[in-house]
């Protein structure tokens, strides 16, 4: 049962980084190519004016709940701006903001932010050696040993300790603000204790 949920998930994944396929493939050619890289992370530093306000200057956020987009994987950022402009990811702020953003500059913004560098954070430091065995048995498998994920994966490494927590949750508790079947599988077995341990592992991380 448990095998099937977790291929059942693959499924859904592959799915949805294919729900936009113009984008992640143009996303993937941009990346190829050096000049039009470096063209592309000048012009979303740029379209990043208002982003900044919440988000840093070089995505490392302001407050607690909202994340850091520093040095996050470009491909994840592009399908998380999809996923609020269909609806699927819920925050009635970023929702109505993606709408205003062209395919282009989605494309720009998410590679300005990936392009940043993440400075280490502090955490406590026996929730964080309880955390990291937790990450270990349940999540290393996805987002890698040092949580700093891959072309499918989120990073965690250096991740807001507060959004940690919050994310971890929704998608813990089906409360459909987050949905994605391999993380509702993953979280399942999670107590809160584990949920909070696991933030304070993943928050200092470099
Ligand atoms: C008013 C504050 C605010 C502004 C301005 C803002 N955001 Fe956000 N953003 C948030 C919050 C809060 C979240 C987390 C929502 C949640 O808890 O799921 C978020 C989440 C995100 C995420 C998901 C990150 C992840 O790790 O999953 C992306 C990508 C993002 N924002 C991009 C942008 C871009 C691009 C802009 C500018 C065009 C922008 N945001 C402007 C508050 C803001
Ligand atoms: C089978 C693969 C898989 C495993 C195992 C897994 N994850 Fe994930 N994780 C994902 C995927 C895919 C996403 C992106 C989901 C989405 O689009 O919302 C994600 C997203 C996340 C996010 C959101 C990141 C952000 O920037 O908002 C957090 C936090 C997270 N995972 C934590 C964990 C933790 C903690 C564990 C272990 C308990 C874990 N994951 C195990 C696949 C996995």
């Amino acid at each position: 049962m448990r095998t099937l949920l977790i291929a059942f998930g693959f499924c859904v994944i592959s799915h949805s980084i294919l729900a936009q396929p113009a984008t992640q493939e143009r996303l993937k050619s941009v990346q190829a190519d050096a000049v039009a890289h470096k063209a592309a992370v000048e012009a979303g530093r740029k379209a990043s004016f208002f982003c900044a306000n919440c988000h840093g200057e070089t995505g490392i956020s302001k407050s607690p709940e909202v994340p850091n987009l520093a040095g996050q994987n470009p491909a994840y950022l592009l399908e998380q701006i999809r996923k609020f402009g269909s609806g699927e990811r819920k925050d009635p702020f970023m929702q109505g903001l993606i709408k205003v953003l062209k395919d282009e500059e989605r494309l720009q913004l998410a590679l300005f932010y990936a392009a940043q560098p993440v400075p280490p954070a502090k955490a406590d430091a026996g929730q964080a050696a309880k955390g990291k065995d937790v990450f270990a048995k349940l999540c290393a498998r996805c987002h890698g040993e040092q949580a700093r994920g891959n072309d499918l994966y989120p990073r965690l490494a250096g991740q807001n300790l507060a959004y940690l927590q919050t994310s971890i949750t929704h998608y813990r508790d089906g409360t459909g603000i987050r949905s994605n079947q391999l993380m509702a599988i993953a979280t399942a077995p999670l107590k809160n204790g584990d949920v909070v341990a696991l933030s304070h592992y993943l928050a200092q991380l470099p």
